[in-house]
C-alpha cells in the first residue's frame, strides 16, 4: 500500500481522488485473487534485480511487486502525462518506420502501449514483457476486454531469454526514467541483440533536458533513479548499444521519444539516390539504405 508521509500522498493524491472511482478500484481489488491471477504469469525461477526490490517506486512499499501498484497505475497515469495519455503514447506510434511483423514492448507495465501497438499493426504478433506479474495481468486483462490477441511474459528487459535477432521492432515507454543508467545501456544493449538488421527501436519518457531543470519533482512522484535519467542522454547510450541513426524527437514539451535503427551488415547496404525516387524521398529524406536483397 503507498506509504502517507510522501509528498504525493500528502498533497497531490486527495486531488487526483477527486477523478477517481475509488470504491470501484477498491472493489476490484478485493475481489481479485491476486495470487492466482499472478501465478498465471508468474515465473518462479525469474531473479529480480537489486535496484527493482530495494526501492518504493511512488511510495508504494514493495513498488511494482504489488497489487496496489497494479490496480493504481492506471488511474493515476493518466493524469501524469499531459495533454493527455493518449497524445503522448500515440506519439511513438507515429515515429514507427517499418511494417513490423514481430513486435517486443520492454517494461510493458499495464500495457497501454502494448495495446495500441497491436491495434497500429493487427498482423504483427505482439509481445509485452515486464518483471512485474502483477502489472502483466492487468496487461492481459486489458488486451483480453478489447479482443487484441497480445502475449504477455515474465521477464527481465536486460536478459529476456529471447533469440537473437527475433523482432523487427523493440518498444520501451517510461520504462528508463525508473532504472539505474548502466540498468537502461544493457536494455538497449539487449534491445540490439533482439532486432534483426534494418530493425528499429523507439523509447518514449520524460524528456531529459527538461527533467534536469525540475528536480523537485522527482520528491513528489519518488522516482529513486530519474536523476540518473535525467542527467544521462539515451542517444548516447542507444549509439553505445551500436544503433545508428539515432534521433530525438520532443513531444509535447515534456517528454521525447528516441529511435534507432540496427545497422545492416556492411556490405549489405547500398544507396538509393532518392532524386529519382520522390515518394522515398518525402518518407526517409535525401539518403537511403536498403539492403540489396529485399
Ligand atoms: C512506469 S512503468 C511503465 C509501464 C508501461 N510501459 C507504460 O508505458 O505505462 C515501468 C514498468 O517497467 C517495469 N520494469 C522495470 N524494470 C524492468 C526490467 N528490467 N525488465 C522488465 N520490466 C521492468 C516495471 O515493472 C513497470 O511495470
Amino acid at each position: 500500500m503507498a506509504r502517507k508521509d510522501t509528498i504525493f500522498e500528502r498533497f497531490l493524491a486527495p486531488v487526483v481522488r477527486l477523478f477517481i472511482d475509488e470504491p470501484a478500484l477498491q472493489q476490484f481489488y478485493d475481489t481479485t485473487d491476486w495470487q492466482y491471477e499472478s501465478d498465471r504469469f508468474r515465473r518462479p525461477e525469474l531473479a529480480y534485480p537489486a535496484y527493482y526490490v530495494q526501492e518504493n517506486f511512488h511510495g508504494i512499499e514493495g513498488g511494482y511487486l504489488t497489487p496496489g501498484a497494479a490496480v493504481s497505475y492506471d488511474p493515476i497515469t493518466q493524469y501524469a502525462l499531459p495533454p493527455s495519455e493518449t497524445l503522448i503514447r500515440q506519439g511513438l506510434i507515429d515515429n514507427i518506420h517499418c511494417q513490423p511483423r514481430r513486435i517486443l514492448d520492454l517494461g510493458c507495465g499495464t500495457g497501454s502501449t502494448t495495446l495500441m501497438l497491436k491495434q497500429a499493426f493487427p498482423q504483427a504478433e505482439v509481445i509485452g514483457l515486464d518483471l512485474s506479474p502483477y502489472m502483466l495481468f492487468m496487461a492481459d486483462r486489458k488486451a483480453q476486454q478489447a479482443s487484441l490477441d497480445i502475449q504477455f511474459i515474465h521477464a527481465n528487459a536486460e536478459q529476456t531469454n529471447f533469440p537473437a535477432a527475433s523482432f523487427d521492432l523493440v518498444t520501451a515507454a517510461l520504462l528508463f526514467h525508473e532504472t539505474p543508467a548502466a540498468v537502461s545501456q544493457a536494455i538497449l544493449e539487449e534491445a540490439f541483440r533482439l532486432l534483426s538488421a534494418g530493425g528499429q527501436v523507439l523509447v518514449l519518457d520524460g524528456h531529459q533536458k527538461v527533467l534536469r531543470q525540475l528536480d523537485w519533482l522527482h520528491n513528489i512522484f519518488e522516482e529513486p533513479y530519474i536523476e540518473d535519467y535525467a542527467t544521462g542522454s539515451v542517444d548516447a547510450w542507444m549509439g553505445a548499444a551500436g544503433f545508428g541513426a539515432v534521433r530525438t524527437d520532443d513531444q509535447w514539451w515534456i517528454h521525447q521519444v528516441t529511435s534507432g535503427t540496427k545497422p545492416l551488415p556492411k556490405g549489405k547496404q547500398m544507396s538509393i539516390s532518392t532524386s529519382q525516387h520522390p515518394i522515398l524521398a518525402e518518407v526517409v529524406g535525401p539518403a537511403f539504405a536498403v539492403d540489396p536483397v529485399v
